[in-house]
């Protein structure tokens, strides 16, 4: 009989993009894809751990696998992701859910199948979590949630250390594709009828910097001018035939180069959006975060985005409640966010992470205090996305469209190039196109339109 497989995703797109991976691999060896967590005879959670919510849900979850898994000798239940590369997550899990089968970390995806085969075949627990350092594995099979968008990793890990942050630690050092290798992945998605690609990676600006570990890219070494930056790679995405919208995520504001800056003059495909986390509008806080950047020279790059690409729609993180954070320094924050005017931004409540410098921090803000702060930023951040979204009332523009709506079936959706959806009616045929909408009802978080012929 057939065997099924269930794959649960928390966190960012990276790891979205690792399940993506995960599926391909089990569909390689034949198993098809269940909607049914209790009945699948492989189970996946995909973990986070860039907040302590994650972390929760996760567990949650877990929990409610310990009956199906209790009741079916035969079913596997694997945990990966960020979470399994911490020491004390891989002691709870041995001691309060040793029915788990199997566990594996973020450097070692590409091993999942033979791991995966190992323990169903002689019925052991296997933990094997590898720490940083091995080579970047290519070449995997990947079962993409869509044909007409995909992500695409151009770096691996982190080297920023910002205090409060576990990423540098569960993803390891930050390392980059090679060019050659980004590019034929996107002309085989553009050949497969792919028209959207979003570059991932934790840092994208700083694309090619560094070398780590075997098979990683470094620019530095290339002959004179002929090494490849970001700004370089999205000027070559740029070029591949059928690619018509081109997103990258996240980019670091001390990193961001003018050289990048330029390429949203030059490339036609890059949709005018920018996602650009500023965490926090104070000197003092950014610099007790390790940002490497202040707010002056934030506004700064913020106007020559601006001034290159007039409609770009900015987006960013903001964190409240930063150990320290005091009230002036938190109407910093409010006030930047006043003069920036964002189209859209994640607003997170500090969440203190061990292993990490900020854990330490004495003076930690109350959770009231952050609890307040939070609402007054998110009214404002509402507030300025209302009078931004009147803006797009009856304007025409390209919308991707992405499949059915939601909430109502009867409706398509799509994404404008700022990222933001619209609703409108039409017909399935459509799907996957890029069609010319115009904007009827323009709300704050999402908008209904009609396709324009
Ligand atoms: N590499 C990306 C973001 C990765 S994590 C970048 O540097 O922008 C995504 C967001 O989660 C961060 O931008 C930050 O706003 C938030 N975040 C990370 N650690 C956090 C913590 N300990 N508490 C609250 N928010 C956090
Ligand atoms: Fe975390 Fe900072 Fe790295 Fe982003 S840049 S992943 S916030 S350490
Ligand atoms: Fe979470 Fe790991 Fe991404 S901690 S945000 S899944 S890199």
């Amino acid at each position: 009989m057939t065997k099924t497989y269930h794959i649960i995703t928390f966190g960012c797109q990276m790891n979205e993009r690792d399940s993506e991976t995960l599926a391909g691999m089990l569909e390689a060896e034949g198993f098809v894809k269940t909607e049914d967590k209790n009945a699948a005879d492989v189970v996946i959670l995909n973990t986070c751990s860039v907040r302590e919510n994650a972390d929760k849900k996760f567990f949650g979850v877990l929990g409610q696998l310990k009956h199906p898994r209790e009741e079916n000798p035969e079913k596997t239940v694997c945990v990966c992701g960020c979470m399994m590369q911490q020491q004390h997550v891989i002691d709870t899990l041995k001691q309060k859910y040793p029915w788990v089968d199997l566990v594996f970390g973020t450097h070692n995806v590409s091993e999942f199948p033979k791991l995966l085969k190992g323990v169903r075949e002689t019925k052991t627990k296997v933990v094997e979590v590898w720490e940083d350092g091995r080579a970047m594995a290519e070449g995997l099979p990947a079962k993409r949630d869509y044909s007409f968008k995909a992500y695409v990793n151009i770096m691996y890990g982190c080297n920023n250390f910002c205090t409060y942050c576990i990423v540098p630690y569960t993803r390891g050092r930050e390392r980059s594709r090679r060019p050659e290798e980004i590019l034929a992945e996107i002309r085989d998605l553009a050949a497969r009828g792919c028209k959207e690609v979003t570059l991932l990676g934790q840092n994208v600006n700083s694309y090619g910097k560094v070398k780590h570990g075997e098979g990683s890219y470094c620019y530095l070494e290339e002959p004179e001018g002929q090494g490849v930056d970001f700004a370089k790679l999205l000027r070559m995405a740029d070029e591949v035939e059928g690619i018509e919208r081109i997103r990258f995520m996240t980019s670091h504001p001390k990193d961001l180069s003018d050289d990048l800056i330029e390429v949203f003059r030059d490339c036609r495909h890059l949709c005018h959006a920018f996602h650009l986390p500023v965490q926090s509008g104070s000197d003092r806080i950014l610099k007790k975060m390790n940002r490497h950047y202040d707010r002056e020279r934030y506004f700064e790059r913020v106007a020559k985005l601006r001034e290159a690409c007039p409609d770009i729609a900015l987006s960013t993180d903001i964190i409240v409640g930063f150990p320290g954070e005091t009230e002036e320094d938190f109407e910093d924050t409010m006030d930047l966010v006043r003069r920036v005017r964002y189209d859209s931004a994640f607003t997170f409540l500090y969440s203190v992470r061990r292993g990490t410098p900020a854990a330490a921090m004495e003076d930690q803000v109350p959770e009231e205090v952050k609890h307040q702060r939070f609402n007054r930023l998110i009214d404002l951040v509402h507030q300025i996305q209302e009078e931004k979204a009147a803006e797009d009332q009856n304007k025409i523009v390209p919308v991707l469209i992405e499949g059915f709506s939601k909430t109502d079936k009867t409706m398509l959706t799509g994404r404008m190039e700022s990222g933001k959806t619209v609703d409108l009616p039409g017909s399935a045929d459509l799907i996957g196109q890029i069609v010319p909408v115009r904007i009827t009802k323009a709300q704050t978080f999402s908008c209904y339109g009609e396709t324009v012929l």
